[in-house]
């Protein structure tokens, strides 16, 4: 998820008012760009599972299945293959930059505008794709609208949302995502059912009715009353602040948006500032946090977790149901981690997540490896294969309370106001490059790592998972203003900022650390 001005869940100001229907049903209508991006993640894994799409568009993939008594680990090693997959996260990493301009001058809604048409096309060109151009370049237009929608819809749905509701929010979009992903596996199932072999076509062209929604939807949605303030219709501003919140009293509120607004234009160089010493910690963890997470080797699951069903000897239908086992397992987790931030806070969630994923991709590594060997000749047995499908739930459900989800709230939550978007910018970026280099190395590095390729991954849990443990305070329940006291006083960041940065608007600092 994100882009723009997220406003963390540290910032508890109460201003009344109440969460009106009308709140509700234009943060769902919104929340369609988490799902677009979900079912994008999804689709691509079950339809290049697919044989009649797999043999229309990647000859060499049906030469070396074929082949594939010889060896299993490679079967689906195509350079053609994985682009088609990761494409679409370099044109989404390419577009948030443009849709960040798009966002501030001409409103979110007209970000989410543009986002939903071009999926629109994208989805199109992909459902009529006559060659393997057609499919990339419709990839690439699915990013650019992955791109819009991942930079606008965060930030519309935190500025309508009052402020007790913008945490949950957060963690509403991650959960959108994770439904995308479940419908694409759900769909990707049906669609496989059909016998004359168009199916991957629906699949693909099926995301044409999210961006639909969110196109009809963005045409009549309010804009937020902070993207009316800063394009100069205060009045209007105000009138739909009244409107959102269900009530005339919104004075303070309105008059905080108002001072906000002033304040982020003073502030002309948040490039320059976010390098600032000071801001030396915040800013490796909006590097490390996305890093880390892609390199958890989630998506292998979510983009590949039908042809790694297949490579373990399950048959097509097989393969897409436990994936779509998988997609469900990743959705009751979120819920699970919705439920348990706030109580047991955002280290528990790491460490805990961390270590049970780095437990599981040691043993599916030891399975396959015990099972394939080092030159990925024969075959597993059923008890074993479903042994490594128990293993991957295990690893999704850790991932799905722990890093899925904080892997985006925490990196929103910890910069100051004034380097906030470009906190934020940075973790998107981070984010979408790895995720475009895992989809695109992952089948290469199946064929030549083997089943050390678990291992591989596993390694980077560890470290990461060291690296929380020593580098990350906690944040629960910090209030904003507060947020650079809780860098000041850990062992080891501590050392690094001066004691002026502390003092932050409200004069004091309170913030304790437990790390
Ligand atoms: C997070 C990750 C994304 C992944 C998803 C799985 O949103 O950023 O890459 O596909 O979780 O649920």
């Amino acid at each position: 998820m994100a882009g723009g001005t997220f406003v963390s869940t540290g910032e508890v100001k109460n201003y009344g008012g109440k969460v009106t229907v009308f709140v509700i049903m234009t943060c769902m209508v919104a929340a369609t760009g988490g799902l677009i991006f979900g079912y994008d993640i999804g689709v691509s894994g079950g339809v290049t599972s697919m044989e009649s799409f797999l043999f229309k568009f990647f000859p060499s993939v049906e030469q070396k299945m074929k082949n594939a008594h010889e060896n299993q680990y490679c079967k689906f090693d195509s350079q053609l293959l994985t682009s088609f997959t990761s494409s679409l996260y370099l044109a989404a990493l390419v577009a948030s930059f443009f849709a960040s301009a798009t966002t501030r001058a001409l409103g979110r809604k007209v970000s989410m505008l543009i986002g939903g048409l071009v999926f629109l096309v994208g989805a199109i060109l992909n459902g009529a794709a006559m060659n393997v151009e057609m499919l990339i370049i419709g990839r690439l237009l699915l990013g650019v609208g992955v791109g819009f929608a991942n930079q606008s819809v965060p930030v519309y749905l935190s500025e309508m949302a009052p402020a007790k509701l913008r945490g949950a929010l957060n963690m509403g979009f991650q959960l959108a995502i994770t439904i995308g992903i479940l419908v694409a596996q759900l769909v990707n199932y049906g669609t496989n059912q059909i016998k004359e072999g168009y199916g991957w076509r629906i699949s693909l062209a099926l995301a044409a009715v999210p961006a639909f929604i969110m196109i009809v939807g963005s045409v009549f949605l309010p804009d937020t009353p902070n993207s009316l303030i800063e394009r100069g219709h205060q009045e209007k501003a105000k009138t739909m602040l009244q409107k959102i919140r269900g009530t005339d009293d919104v004075n303070d509120e309105f008059l905080d948006l108002v001072d906000a607004s002033e304040a982020s234009k003073q502030i002309q160089h948040p490039w320059r500032n976010i390098l600032e010493p000071k801001y030396r910690p915040q800013l490796i963890m909006s590097i490390a946090i996305p890093f880390f997470q892609q390199l958890t080797g989630i998506n292998v699951i979510m983009f590949y977790a039908p042809v790694l069903f297949k490579t373990i000897g399950f048959g097509d239908n097989a393969s897409l149901m436990s994936a779509v086992i998988t997609g469900l397992v990743n959705v009751g987790a979120t819920f699970v981690s919705i439920l348990s931030v706030d109580k047991y806070g955002r280290r528990f969630l790491f460490l805990q997540g961390g270590a049970q994923m780095l437990i599981c991709q040691i043993l599916v590594g030891v399975v396959i490896g015990l099972q394939f060997g080092t030159t990925g000749v024969g075959s597993m047995s059923k008890g074993y294969a479903n042994l490594v499908l128990i293993l991957i739930c295990f690893y999704v459900a850790a991932f799905a309370w722990s890093w899925g989800p904080l892997g985006w709230l925490v990196p929103s939550e910890i910069f100051p106001l004034e380097i906030r978007s470009a906190g934020q910018a940075i973790n998107v970026s981070v984010n979408m490059l790895f995720t475009f280099i895992i989809g695109q190395i992952f089948l290469t590095l199946l064929c030549h790592m083997k089943f050390g390729l678990f291992f591989f991954f596993g390694g980077f849990v560890l470290i990461m998972t060291l690296f929380i443990y020593f580098f990350l305070p906690e944040t629960k329940n910090v209030p904003i203003e507060e947020m650079n006291g809780v860098w000041k006083n850990h062992w080891f960041w501590g050392k690094y900022i001066p004691d002026e940065a502390v003092i932050g608007a409200h004069g004091h600092s309170k913030a304790k650390t437990d790390a």
